[in-house]
């Protein structure tokens, strides 16, 4: 008998052609594409509570301005494919069918004029139409493959149900916000069919310091450059009880390796030396912190002078060290004890090692019908967008891959 997605077995054995799991970004989007026969399976009470509350609640759902190079892997090259072949214009126009409102805020970054929520909305909307199934507060109990199906034991709220399915998605993203429901089941099932798991760790996540190093300074932001040898990022510093936060630094932990000094660019742009030896003719007089106040916030000007000669006039000041001042904000050098990690990291770095992927399916190079989209995969976007774009493209892909392997 068939019900709706399912074939009915017997009671609480159902069979399905397509099981997912993770309603999360990755997941909805597959179970939209992914033709009939869904069973979309999620631990949580809600399906896309990420996207619910990315964004500031707003939803960063793409960029104008995709590209391989703001994706870290191990393979650069894999992301390619599947971003090309469902592109930022692909879901910028889902978007717009929706009647959802949107604007550009900076660097490219779309959001939704109103709330995160519109997009959740919106992919339950598409899988309604693809009538996907969608189990919510369900755990996996058990998993196995034979005779070319995954058989499932599912728990769903306390009652046990056997399912099985030609295709299994893997979508439960990384393991970055454990108090919402982030586990490593991706990687573990991965695993258990012989792929190979890169390591990983949290990504787009503040850095810490020793205990109160910029308590003074908490709340204040100011435009930077944050590098170390492998990438540079110009964007908003912004100092926390805890240590340094905003966009800049959440860039740079990505890139970031546990006891390495980052270098800050407190005047990012700005001709220190020009500006000083103009100020030094023009206002001789001036405190050196006087002209330093016009140039980034007080606080930090109070806060650096307890670590930099900042005493005297500008008439005092030798071009040997208007150099060195010039020097010492441009490349203020500081070593975080770590970062916040998984508890607040936007994402996780590495995954499902793309080596046993395909890049245009998202299939099992070795085992046909298992699939691995999103952040469980060994791609992770830089802050802007990014994430959620892979989350769509890698979704299609194998929605339609999985289409393909049945129709074709
Ligand atoms: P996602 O995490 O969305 O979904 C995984 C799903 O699997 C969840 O529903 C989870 O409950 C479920 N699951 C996990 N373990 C399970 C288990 N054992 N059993 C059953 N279900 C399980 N990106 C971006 O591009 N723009 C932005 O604005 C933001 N903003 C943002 C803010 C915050 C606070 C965070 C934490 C993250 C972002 N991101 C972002 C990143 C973005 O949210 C993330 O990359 C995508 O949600 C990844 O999509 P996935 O579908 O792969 O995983």
């Amino acid at each position: 008998m068939k019900q709706g997605a399912r074939r009915v077995l017997s009671d609480r054995v159902y069979q399905f052609r397509t099981i997912i799991l993770g309603a999360g970004a990755a997941g909805m989007m597959a179970a939209a594409h992914a033709g009939p026969g869904v069973l979309l399976v999620d631990h949580a009470r809600a399906p896309g509570e990420k996207i619910r509350i990315s964004g500031g609640g707003r939803c960063n759902f793409t960029n104008m301005d995709v590209g391989a190079n703001n994706y870290l892997s191990e393979n650069p090259h894999f992301c390619k494919s599947a971003l090309a072949r469902y592109s930022q214009w692909d879901f910028i126009e889902m978007v717009s069918r929706h009647g959802i409102a949107w604007h550009e805020k900076t660097l490219g970054q779309l959001f939704c004029d109103g709330k995160a929520t519109q997009i959740v909305d919106m992919l339950q909307a598409e899988m309604a139409k693809a009538v996907a199934e969608v189990w919510l507060q369900t755990r996996v109990v058990d998993l196995r493959h034979a005779d070319g199906r995954f058989d499932l034991r599912l728990d769903r709220e306390g009652r046990t149900f056997d399912v099985s399915a030609e295709n299994l998605v893997l979508a439960t993203g990384g393991k970055s916000i454990p108090k919402m429901g982030a586990t490593g089941l991706a990687y573990e099932i991965a695993r258990q069919f012989g792929h190979d798991v890169t390591d990983t760790r949290a990504a787009l996540v503040p850095f810490t310091f020793d205990k109160g190093r910029f308590a003074d300074l908490a709340g204040v932001s100011l435009p930077s450059a944050l590098s170390n040898e492998r990438a540079r990022f110009s964007e908003g510093l912004l100092f926390t009880h805890r240590g340094l936060s905003g966009p800049a630094v959440l860039q740079l932990s990505s890139y970031w390796l546990e006891g390495e000094e980052i270098v800050v660019d407190l005047l990012p742009g700005v001709d220190c030396i020009g500006a000083l030896k103009s100020a030094r003719q023009a206002q001789g007089r001036r405190s050196l912190t006087t002209e330093l106040g016009h140039m980034m916030p007080g606080k930090v000007v109070s806060f650096l002078g307890q670590h930099m000669d900042f005493k005297g006039n500008l008439a005092d000041l030798s071009d040997q060290r208007i150099a060195a001042l010039s020097d010492a904000l441009h490349h203020w050098r500081l070593k975080p004890t770590g970062t916040e990690g998984y508890r607040t990291a936007e994402v996780t770095l590495g995954g499902i090692s793309t080596s046993g992927l395909d890049s245009k399916t998202l299939m099992s190079k070795h085992l046909p019908g298992l699939f691995a989209i999103g952040e469980a995969v060994d791609v992770t976007g830089w802050l802007g967008g990014y994430n959620f774009q892979w989350a769509w493209s890698s979704g299609v892909a194998a929605g339609q891959a999985i289409i393909a392997r049945h129709d074709g």
